[in-house]
């Protein structure tokens, strides 16, 4: 199995890494699986220039050479991408909704680097998250992709600091649960390929 994951807090080690963190340890309890993280904030992406050439060059491939290639590189043979992010400002972060516009050269072949892969969104928020859980459902029929979420609410209502999802385990056995029923479904597809 490959698995991407897409860490979209610039927080390492904050809530949106640590459930990713634990997800992945669930997917792991399934069998072999190759994992690529990718810390967004750490890399070099430029926005999307809506230069369209992805849409009319003979290879889709995106006219911007920077860090986003790596995410290119792996992304067609992955089973699972994990979009791990926090809200900010009523939506996913910058470094994420960044990444997402980039996909756009990916987005010339449904067949190739979305349909029947698993969607894991791991959203952590204070107030609210349906706009980000509403973007994920609104693609996935055009773009056949299979869509979990895990939500964490990490707003302390007794004091200025978050709840960090540590001090949740249910929370986390939640998100090792959800990694090892979506490593269950990948072999079972997987073992069923001709
Ligand atoms: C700049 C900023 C903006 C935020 N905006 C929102 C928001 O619009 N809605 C919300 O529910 N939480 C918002 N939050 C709270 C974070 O989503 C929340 O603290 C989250 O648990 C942080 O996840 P992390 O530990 O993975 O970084 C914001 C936090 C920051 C720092």
């Amino acid at each position: 199995m490959r698995a991407i994951v897409l860490h979209g807090s610039p927080r390492r080690g904050g809530n949106s890494d640590t459930l990713a963190e634990h997800f992945i340890q669930g997917i792991k309890t399934t069998g072999d699986v190759e994992v690529f993280d990718f810390i967004l904030n750490d890399m070099k992406i430029r926005p999307c220039q809506g230069c369209e050439s992805c849409a009319t060059s003979e290879n889709h491939r995106c006219a911007i050479d920077d860090d986003m290639h790596q995410i290119y590189d792996v992304f067609a043979d992955a089973d699972v991408i994990v979009w791990a992010t926090p809200m900010y400002w009523g939506y996913m972060t910058a470094q994420m909704k960044t990444a997402l516009d980039r996909m756009e050269a990916l987005a010339m072949n449904v067949k190739k680097y979305w349909l029947d892969k698993e969607f894991v969104a791991i959203l952590t928020y204070r107030h609210h998250y349906q706009s980000t859980i509403g973007f994920f459902e609104r693609v996935q029929d055009y773009f056949r992709f299979k869509f979990s979420s895990l939500l964490y609410c990490s707003k302390n209502e007794n004091g200025p600091e978050d709840f960090h999802v540590s001090t949740c385990q249910e929370k986390l056995d939640e998100a090792s649960s959800l990694g090892r029923s979506i490593g269950v479904k990948i072999i079972t597809s997987l073992s069923l390929l001709p």
